[in-house]
């Protein structure tokens, strides 16, 4: 039986509600099972959960079971089916092979067991009465001895064998060891040594705290620096932040997440007080650390230092960060020659929150650097020779669009130029991509507020539609004289109204229709709908779009009638009776939508 059946097997096990209902508190309103999104802030509850999925019409979070658990409790996949089967005691023989067959697992219970005693063993040499000169070092830095403690700090010994006999004695099998890297076969002698010597030892821990690996820092300045395990079956370092056990309940709690270069960095923020950070180990940041920090806050800080900020904001991060829309990524760089570990212990924790106060967009950032940084080569061949083929890499077409329109505002490259480029009319000599008309100052931000709440949900509605569920004239008369939208969004939906009004549904309309004269906000929120169909599914469209109307109706309404009654305390004869003529006006209107059924008939 295959993975995907076992999850089946699962999913049907489980409800959605009740799982859920475990986490956050839901009450039950039109039949549906709401609550605050975990997802983003929010005080009105828009997260709503059915049987089989949940979505939330703040910031549009969707999944099932298994999204809901690898989002919030930040578990890959199979951890995630390993956990509800566990949870629910499902018998999921399946998740045991191939690649759990028995074997395996057993490995796996003698590394953790392995990894375990090492940073006892390394602990304890630490406190040896010989180990002095580390403890000075790490006195040096600023730890705390009780910080030492706490996280386990300890020291390899100069003896290369020390560790391997010692593992020997407790029993543990050679090739075990050099498996959880804590020794290497060499390659002369056919035996195996320590694979740490020397070294001041910080044990890396999973997401339940357990230890899977080290890292090994130098004393002074033999090389490497540093020297972390090798990738084990425990150890990913694709998969692991280093820091994240500890910190994700707190990056939960802050919603926030700070994403270091070093662990020296988290070890340092968290003494100085900041326990939201992690770090990377000896990798570049990927798409599974992303999303796993993407499932417990929406905003990433990555803090790169000064003179490396360059080399690792990449258009490659970019793109990972694309693949995880809930998550923001900003970019903190550091004054030239700090790092958060020199930055925290010079200025201290609200210096380096200030810091992060001022961090950039990583789009913005990662355009804008690579434009300083390559003065010899004009913009124009930047965008053709790396943006072009960088923006042909982005598959989704509607992500490459909002891309364009940015690079285009920052670049001054006109959006059509970039367009043609990617169509393959590569700019010959006669044809250069058109550089817009620089403007003076930098432009005035256009700001569209991102469609949400029942205005996300009226859209949704009004996307997967068909023409027939529709009156369309009441539409176009809610529209153009009864909700106030912006513009941008009225275009959209009159957009709407004009397919339905020839008979097409929205959806159905072929993406390049969509693309022409729609703005990134638009191509956004189609995005969006497009991703999560099946929260619009219903068979009474026409009921559903009358009472996100009113819902909206009714909002403005009282907004409207809030700000008449601020302006009543400061007027006085003739325009406070008008005041109040306007304010009993809306309360009638307000109480016409609660009580639908005093209004003269419209529709059955
Ligand atoms: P840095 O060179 O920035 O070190 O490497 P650092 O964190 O500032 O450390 P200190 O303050 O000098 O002690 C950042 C990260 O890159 C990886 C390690 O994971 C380190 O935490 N690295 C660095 C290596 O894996 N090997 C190296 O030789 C150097
Ligand atoms: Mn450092």
């Amino acid at each position: 039986m295959s993975v995907d059946e076992a999850k089946n097997r699962i999913l049907q096990r489980i409800s959605l509600p009740e799982l859920i209902g475990e986490q956050i508190e839901l009450k039950v309103r039109g039949g549906r099972h709401t609550g605050l999104c975990p997802f983003h802030d929010e005080r009105s509850p828009s997260f709503t959960v059915f049987d089989d999925h949940y979505f939330c019409f703040g910031c549009r979070a969707t999944g099932d079971a298994i999204t809901y658990i690898r989002e919030t409790q930040g578990l890959s996949f199979m951890e995630t089916l390993r956990y509800l089967a566990e949870k629910y005691g499902l018998e999921v023989p399946e998740l045991e092979k191939p690649n759990f067959d028995k074997s395996a697992r057993l490995v796996e219970a003698q590394l953790y067991k392995i990894s375990a005693e090492a940073a006892l063993f390394f602990r304890e040499n630490l406190a040896k009465p010989q180990s002095e000169k580390a403890r000075e070092y790490i006195a040096g830095r600023g730890f705390s001895p009780e910080f030492v403690e706490e996280y386990g700090f300890g020291l390899s010994t100069p003896e290369p064998l020390a560790l391997v006999n010692h593992m020997l004695k407790k029993g543990f099998a050679i090739k075990d060891l050099i498996t959880a890297s804590v020794a290497l076969a060499s390659q002369h002698d056919q035996r195996a040594y320590d694979f740490f010597i020397n070294r001041l030892m910080i044990p890396i821990a999973d997401m339940h705290g357990r230890v899977i690996a080290f890292g090994g820092r130098s004393f002074g300045d033999d090389l490497p620096k540093y020297k972390n395990s090798m990738n084990t079956p425990l150890f990913d370092k694709s998969q692991i932040l280093y820091g994240l056990h500890r910190a994700k309940e707190s990056i939960r709690r802050d919603r926030q997440a700070i994403v270091c270069e070093g662990y020296m960095d988290v070890l340092q923020l968290s003494q100085a007080g900041i326990s939201t950070s992690v770090a990377c180990l000896g990798t570049a940041l990927t798409l599974p650390h992303l999303r796993r920090l993407g499932a417990l806050t929406p905003h990433i800080y990555l803090v790169f230092d000064g003179d490396k900020a360059g080399r690792n904001a990449t258009l490659r991060t970019v793109n990972i960060a694309m693949e995880v829309p809930q998550a923001e990524c900003k970019v903190v760089v550091l004054p030239p020659g700090d790092d958060p570990d020199t930055f925290v212990t010079k200025y201290g924790a609200d210096a380096f929150r200030g810091q992060l106060a001022s961090a950039k967009g990583l789009l913005d950032f990662a355009i804008e650097t690579r434009i300083k940084e390559t003065h010899d080569l004009g913009i124009p061949e930047l965008v053709s020779k790396e943006i072009i083929p960088w923006l042909q890499s982005v598959k989704d077409p509607m992500s490459r669009n909002f891309l364009m329109n940015r690079i285009s505002e920052l670049t001054g490259i006109a959006v059509g130029g970039m367009q043609a480029a990617l169509l393959g009319e590569t700019p010959t000599k006669k044809a250069p991509p058109k550089m817009m008309p620089l403007p003076d100052e930098i432009p005035a931000v256009r700001t569209v507020t991102a469609i949400k709440g029942p205005e996300l949900e009226l859209f949704g509605h009004l996307f997967w539609s068909r023409p027939d569920e529709l009156d369309i004239n009441q539409l176009r008369h809610m529209f153009e004289s009864q909700l106030e939208l912006e513009e941008v969004w009225l275009e959209f939906a009159r957009e709407i109204m004009k397919a339905l009004e020839k008979a097409l549904s929205p959806s159905d309309q072929n993406k390049a229709f969509w693309m022409t004269g729609s703005t990134p906000e638009v191509l956004d929120l189609i995005l969006g709908l497009e991703k999560t169909k099946g929260a619009y599914e219903t068979e009474f469209r026409q009921r559903q779009l009358d009472k996100l109307l009113a819902a909206i109706r009714k909002r403005q309404l009282d907004d409207t009638a809030a700000k008449l009654k601020q302006k009543l305390s400061q007027s006085s004869g003739d325009e406070e009776m008008d005041i109040l003529m306007a304010i009993a006006r809306i309360k009638k209107e307000i109480m016409h939508i609660d009580n639908p059924a005093k209004r003269p008939a419209a529709s059955p």
